[in-house]
Protein backbone atom coordinates (compact mmCIF):
# COMPACT_ATOMS: atom_id res chain seq x y z
CA UNK A 1 0.00 0.00 0.00
CA UNK A 2 1.31 3.43 -0.72
CA UNK A 3 1.97 6.19 1.78
CA UNK A 4 -0.67 8.20 0.48
CA UNK A 5 -3.36 5.23 0.24
CA UNK A 6 -2.94 4.38 3.80
CA UNK A 7 -2.95 8.06 5.07
CA UNK A 8 -6.23 8.21 3.37
CA UNK A 9 -7.27 4.69 4.81
CA UNK A 10 -6.36 6.25 8.46
CA UNK A 11 -8.68 8.95 8.03
CA UNK A 12 -11.93 7.51 6.25
CA UNK A 13 -11.79 4.69 8.89
CA UNK A 14 -10.97 7.29 12.33
CA UNK A 15 -14.47 6.28 14.38
CA UNK A 16 -14.87 7.78 17.71
CA UNK A 17 -14.08 5.08 19.88
CA UNK A 18 -15.64 5.05 23.11
CA UNK A 19 -15.43 1.28 24.33
CA UNK A 20 -11.73 1.11 25.17
CA UNK A 21 -9.99 -1.82 27.28
CA UNK A 22 -8.46 -0.92 30.47
CA UNK A 23 -5.38 -2.76 29.28
CA UNK A 24 -2.04 -0.22 29.99
CA UNK A 25 -0.94 1.62 26.54
CA UNK A 26 3.02 1.98 26.97
CA UNK A 27 4.23 5.31 27.96
CA UNK A 28 6.39 5.76 24.42
CA UNK A 29 3.14 5.25 22.62
CA UNK A 30 0.97 7.86 24.62
CA UNK A 31 4.41 9.78 23.83
CA UNK A 32 4.36 9.45 20.09
CA UNK A 33 0.30 10.29 19.86
CA UNK A 34 1.66 13.98 21.95
CA UNK A 35 4.72 14.30 19.22
CA UNK A 36 2.60 13.43 16.02
CA UNK A 37 0.05 16.18 17.90
CA UNK A 38 2.90 18.55 18.19
CA UNK A 39 3.62 18.21 14.44
CA UNK A 40 0.30 19.86 13.73
CA UNK A 41 -0.19 23.78 12.19
CA UNK A 42 -0.64 26.46 15.16
CA UNK A 43 -1.51 30.53 13.95
CA UNK A 44 1.80 32.46 12.96
CA UNK A 45 3.65 29.01 14.67
CA UNK A 46 3.51 29.93 18.11
CA UNK A 47 3.34 26.45 18.47
CA UNK A 48 1.64 27.11 22.38
CA UNK A 49 -0.42 23.60 22.24
CA UNK A 50 0.39 21.78 25.66
CA UNK A 51 -0.75 18.11 26.24
CA UNK A 52 -1.32 16.59 29.91
CA UNK A 53 -0.96 12.43 29.76
CA UNK A 54 -3.57 11.62 33.10
CA UNK A 55 -2.38 7.88 34.04
CA UNK A 56 -3.38 8.59 38.02
CA UNK A 57 -6.21 6.81 39.10
CA UNK A 58 -7.63 9.85 41.53
CA UNK A 59 -7.10 12.10 38.77
CA UNK A 60 -9.05 10.38 35.91
CA UNK A 61 -11.74 9.31 38.68
CA UNK A 62 -12.37 13.61 39.20
CA UNK A 63 -12.12 14.18 35.37
CA UNK A 64 -14.45 10.86 34.60
CA UNK A 65 -16.90 12.66 37.51
CA UNK A 66 -17.17 15.52 35.80
CA UNK A 67 -17.75 13.85 32.65
CA UNK A 68 -20.17 11.92 34.03
CA UNK A 69 -22.16 14.62 35.30
CA UNK A 70 -21.99 16.73 32.79
CA UNK A 71 -23.11 13.73 29.78
CA UNK A 72 -25.30 11.58 31.90
CA UNK A 73 -28.45 13.28 32.22
CA UNK A 74 -28.29 15.18 29.10
CA UNK A 75 -27.55 12.30 26.75
CA UNK A 76 -30.56 10.05 28.09
CA UNK A 77 -32.92 12.70 27.65
CA UNK A 78 -31.68 12.44 24.23
CA UNK A 79 -31.96 8.59 24.15
CA UNK A 80 -35.34 9.22 25.41
CA UNK A 81 -36.63 11.56 22.92
CA UNK A 82 -35.59 9.40 20.21
CA UNK A 83 -33.28 12.00 18.84
CA UNK A 84 -31.92 11.75 14.52
CA UNK A 85 -30.42 13.85 12.38
CA UNK A 86 -30.95 14.40 8.38
CA UNK A 87 -27.60 12.06 8.07
CA UNK A 88 -27.81 10.10 11.17
CA UNK A 89 -31.13 7.76 11.59
CA UNK A 90 -32.57 7.17 14.73
CA UNK A 91 -30.86 3.96 15.33
CA UNK A 92 -27.57 4.87 14.21
CA UNK A 93 -28.05 8.06 16.30
CA UNK A 94 -29.08 5.64 19.71
CA UNK A 95 -26.19 3.46 19.44
CA UNK A 96 -23.84 6.49 19.55
CA UNK A 97 -25.72 7.67 22.07
CA UNK A 98 -25.59 5.01 24.08
CA UNK A 99 -21.72 4.42 23.27
CA UNK A 100 -21.49 7.97 24.84
CA UNK A 101 -22.83 6.54 28.14
CA UNK A 102 -21.04 3.62 28.19
CA UNK A 103 -18.05 6.22 27.70
CA UNK A 104 -19.64 8.40 31.04
CA UNK A 105 -19.90 4.93 33.23
CA UNK A 106 -15.98 3.65 31.89
CA UNK A 107 -13.63 6.82 31.55
CA UNK A 108 -11.85 6.44 34.68
CA UNK A 109 -10.87 2.79 33.91
CA UNK A 110 -9.39 3.61 30.71
CA UNK A 111 -5.60 4.01 30.74
CA UNK A 112 -4.66 7.65 29.86
CA UNK A 113 -6.92 10.74 29.53
CA UNK A 114 -4.85 13.25 27.15
CA UNK A 115 -5.69 17.06 27.76
CA UNK A 116 -5.01 19.19 25.38
CA UNK A 117 -4.60 22.46 26.35
CA UNK A 118 -3.36 25.90 24.93
CA UNK A 119 -0.46 28.35 27.17
CA UNK A 120 -1.18 32.09 26.64
CA UNK A 121 1.10 34.50 27.28
CA UNK A 122 -2.42 36.21 28.68
CA UNK A 123 -5.49 34.24 28.52
CA UNK A 124 -7.66 36.28 26.45
CA UNK A 125 -11.57 36.67 26.91
CA UNK A 126 -12.63 34.39 23.61
CA UNK A 127 -11.10 31.33 24.13
CA UNK A 128 -12.66 29.79 21.17
CA UNK A 129 -11.22 32.21 18.79
CA UNK A 130 -7.68 30.46 19.48
CA UNK A 131 -9.17 27.05 18.68
CA UNK A 132 -7.69 26.95 15.61
CA UNK A 133 -4.22 26.63 16.63
CA UNK A 134 -5.23 23.21 18.90
CA UNK A 135 -7.60 21.09 16.93
CA UNK A 136 -5.32 20.61 14.34
CA UNK A 137 -3.17 18.94 16.95
CA UNK A 138 -5.78 17.25 18.28
CA UNK A 139 -6.82 15.77 14.78
CA UNK A 140 -3.51 14.39 14.47
CA UNK A 141 -3.43 13.09 17.43
CA UNK A 142 -6.43 10.73 16.99
CA UNK A 143 -4.57 9.66 13.20
CA UNK A 144 -1.86 8.94 15.04
CA UNK A 145 -4.08 6.93 17.60
CA UNK A 146 -6.03 4.99 14.86
CA UNK A 147 -2.47 4.39 12.59
CA UNK A 148 -1.22 2.94 16.32
CA UNK A 149 -3.97 0.74 16.13
CA UNK A 150 -5.04 2.86 19.82
CA UNK A 151 -8.77 4.17 19.90
CA UNK A 152 -9.35 7.47 20.97
CA UNK A 153 -12.30 10.28 20.73
CA UNK A 154 -12.55 13.79 21.37
CA UNK A 155 -14.39 15.24 24.06
CA UNK A 156 -15.39 18.56 25.41
CA UNK A 157 -18.36 17.79 28.20
CA UNK A 158 -15.98 17.94 30.96
CA UNK A 159 -14.61 20.92 29.69
CA UNK A 160 -17.98 22.41 29.75
CA UNK A 161 -16.84 22.72 33.68
CA UNK A 162 -14.07 24.33 32.72
CA UNK A 163 -13.33 26.13 36.66
CA UNK A 164 -13.38 22.62 38.14
CA UNK A 165 -11.92 20.92 35.17
CA UNK A 166 -8.77 23.33 35.00
CA UNK A 167 -8.77 23.32 39.18
CA UNK A 168 -8.66 19.39 38.85
CA UNK A 169 -5.60 19.73 36.58
CA UNK A 170 -3.77 22.18 38.28
CA UNK A 171 -3.73 24.77 35.37
CA UNK A 172 -1.80 28.31 35.67
CA UNK A 173 -3.88 31.18 34.85
CA UNK A 174 -2.08 31.49 31.40
CA UNK A 175 -3.48 27.96 29.97
CA UNK A 176 -6.93 26.85 28.95
CA UNK A 177 -7.80 23.65 28.43
CA UNK A 178 -9.82 22.71 24.83
CA UNK A 179 -10.30 18.94 24.45
CA UNK A 180 -10.20 15.48 26.76
CA UNK A 181 -9.58 12.76 24.90
CA UNK A 182 -9.50 9.38 26.36
CA UNK A 183 -7.31 6.66 24.98
CA UNK A 184 -6.89 3.01 24.98
CA UNK A 185 -6.83 -0.38 23.09
CA UNK A 186 -10.31 -0.69 21.16
CA UNK A 187 -13.30 -3.38 22.30
CA UNK A 188 -14.90 -3.08 19.24
CA UNK A 189 -13.74 -2.73 15.42
CA UNK A 190 -12.54 0.47 14.21
CA UNK A 191 -14.52 0.80 10.98
CA UNK A 192 -15.14 3.79 8.04
CA UNK A 193 -17.01 6.55 9.39
CA UNK A 194 -20.40 7.59 8.21
CA UNK A 195 -20.05 11.38 6.51
CA UNK A 196 -22.82 13.08 4.01
CA UNK A 197 -21.36 12.63 0.25
CA UNK A 198 -18.97 15.43 -0.84
CA UNK A 199 -21.11 17.14 -3.23
CA UNK A 200 -23.81 17.93 -0.66
CA UNK A 201 -21.16 19.76 1.12
CA UNK A 202 -18.94 21.43 -1.31
CA UNK A 203 -19.54 24.15 -4.24
CA UNK A 204 -17.23 26.05 -6.24
CA UNK A 205 -16.80 29.34 -6.51
CA UNK A 206 -19.88 30.84 -4.26
CA UNK A 207 -22.50 28.95 -2.36
CA UNK A 208 -25.50 29.59 -4.35
C1 LIG B 1 -15.56 19.54 19.29
C2 LIG B 1 -15.97 18.13 19.59
C3 LIG B 1 -16.54 17.83 20.82
C4 LIG B 1 -16.93 16.53 21.13
N1 LIG B 1 -17.42 16.23 22.38
C5 LIG B 1 -17.74 14.95 22.69
C6 LIG B 1 -18.13 14.61 24.02
O1 LIG B 1 -18.17 15.44 24.93
N2 LIG B 1 -18.43 13.32 24.27
C7 LIG B 1 -18.34 12.35 23.31
O2 LIG B 1 -18.59 11.18 23.62
N3 LIG B 1 -17.97 12.64 22.04
C8 LIG B 1 -17.65 13.91 21.72
N4 LIG B 1 -17.21 14.22 20.45
C9 LIG B 1 -17.10 13.16 19.43
C10 LIG B 1 -18.17 13.29 18.34
O3 LIG B 1 -19.43 12.97 18.85
C11 LIG B 1 -17.76 12.36 17.20
O4 LIG B 1 -16.53 12.80 16.69
C12 LIG B 1 -18.82 12.35 16.11
O5 LIG B 1 -20.00 11.78 16.60
C13 LIG B 1 -18.36 11.55 14.89
O6 LIG B 1 -18.14 10.23 15.28
P1 LIG B 1 -17.62 9.15 14.23
O7 LIG B 1 -16.28 9.64 13.78
O8 LIG B 1 -17.54 7.86 15.00
O9 LIG B 1 -18.61 9.11 13.13
C14 LIG B 1 -16.80 15.50 20.15
C15 LIG B 1 -16.21 15.81 18.90
C16 LIG B 1 -15.78 17.10 18.63
C17 LIG B 1 -15.13 17.39 17.29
Amino acid sequence: MSEASSLFDVMYNCRAMRRLDTREVPESDLLKLVDAANQAASGGNQQRGRWIIVRDAAQKKAIADLNHQVSHDFVQARIDRGEELPHHDQAARARMLDAVLYLAEHMHSYPALIVACLDFDERPANLDASGGSIWPGVQNLLLAARALGLGAVPTSYAINRRDEFERILDLPESMAAYALIPIGYPLGNFGPVTRRPVEEIVRFDRWS
